[in-house]
């Protein structure tokens, strides 16, 4: 039985002011019809077959955006299985530890299949036979990832040293876990070879991963049995403790396990995915995945331009006019209208934590 968990709670404050807190980036659609969350259920939802049953996916979430993502759910024709609503964001880690313990609670050890709802994948097929292989591992008590061949050294992922494989067999044994390196050591890295990007997606036994978590993070794990302990359930709505969730420790799982793993008696497994996967953290991630004219731009809305290459234009409602310029970022919306140099566009969150101090 595998379980899916969508962990939807970030704020995606790289995209603003597209992506706000009232409406974060997963909830957009940011390329195609559906929005990045309702993407990432799908593709769970793709995993059934003969042999793998799929349980009705979990997702984690804030309180606050409880509606958005049930109306997005019932858009796409998705079963809830239930909502699991955080009064604040405590990082990933809690928010998988509340799946793990909602999935146990049933009486049975599923296989969680925990992805973000942040990332596009292109090729589906070979994403479900990946998931596939991974899920196999993890029943035999694996903590699986997925790993992608790193075309540059971006340091906003975790990076995965694998050992070389023995065989043809195409899940390989983690010797590293380096989450969000500095960006000498991310060209190390490259360089070295022999490195993956962590997908952000985690296959596991409910159990094992709350063996692991009591074991490496025993604080996160007893504060988040509190909050569990703590919970009012109203219809799938299950809601924690408030006050025992906010006293967690805000950590990542890749920070509070993951970088643990290797070497432990809760080693972790890698299966390459090569499917077109990209995570869209930051604007120029946004451009990099979007089909582009002749001259490079990408552009939404009413815009026009003049000699102007490798623009990323969102015009929401007035005209955006560009003339002579490259590789710039423009986001317009009605009350906020952001203009950033495509090579600067991790620090969009400067400008947020700005906004969020002084306005
Ligand atoms: N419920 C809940 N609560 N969800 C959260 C929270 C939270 O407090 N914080 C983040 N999330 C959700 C986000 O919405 C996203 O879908 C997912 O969890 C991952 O969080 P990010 O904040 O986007 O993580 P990241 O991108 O910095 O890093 C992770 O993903 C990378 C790949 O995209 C790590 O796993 C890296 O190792 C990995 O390379
Ligand atoms: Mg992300």
């Amino acid at each position: 039985q595998v379980q899916p968990v969508i962990l939807c709670g970030g704020s995606g404050t790289r995209l603003w002011p597209l992506s706000r807190a009232g409406f974060p980036k997963q909830f957009l659609c940011l390329s195609g019809t559906e929005s990045l969350f309702q993407q990432a259920a799908r593709r769970l939802s793709a995993l059934r077959n003969e042999s793998i049953s799929v349980a009705a996916p979990y997702i984690v979430s804030n309180e606050e955006h409880r509606f958005l993502a049930l109306e997005q759910l019932r858009e796409a024709q998705i079963d809830l299985g239930a909502a699991l609503l955080e009064p604040i964001g405590r990082n990933t880690a809690p928010a998988l530890t509340l799946a793990a313990l909602a999935a146990l609670e049933t009486g049975q050890d599923p296989i969680l299949a925990v992805t973000p709802a942040d990332q596009i994948v292109r090729n589906e097929a070979a994403f479900i036979s990946a998931m596939q292989e991974a899920i196999v591992n993890a029943s035999q008590g694996a903590i699986v990832v997925l790993g992608i061949t790193p075309d540059r050294p971006e340091t906003g992922y975790g990076y995965i040293k694998t050992q070389s494989a023995q065989d043809s067999n195409s899940v390989l044994n983690v010797e590293r876990f380096v989450e969000k390196p500095d960006l000498t050591t991310a060209q190390r890295y490259l360089s070295e070879g022999g490195y993956y990007w962590n997908a952000g997606i985690f296959v596991v036994k409910a159990s094992v991963w709350m063996q692991a978590l009591e074991y490496f993070r025993p604080d996160i794990a007893k504060s988040s049995r509190d909050a569990w302990d703590a919970r009012t359930s109203d219809a799938a709505f299950i809601r924690p403790g408030k006050a025992e969730f906010s006293s967690i420790t805000s950590e990542s799982v890749d920070y509070a396990v993951m970088e643990y793993c290797p070497g432990s008696q809760f080693p972790l497994a890698m299966v390459p995915l090569d499917a077109g996967w990209s995570d869209l953290g930051a604007w120029d991630a946004v451009w990099n995945t979007q089909e582009k004219d002749e001259a490079g731009n990408v552009h939404q809305g009413d815009v026009l331009a003049q000699d102007s290459r490798n623009t990323l234009v969102y015009a929401t409602g007035r005209l955006v006019s560009l003339v002579g310029v490259d590789d710039l970022v423009v986001i317009e919306t009605p009350d906020a209208v952001l203009i950033v140099d495509k090579s600067r566009c991790q620090d969009v969150k400067y400008i947020v934590n700005e906004l969020q101090q002084n306005h």
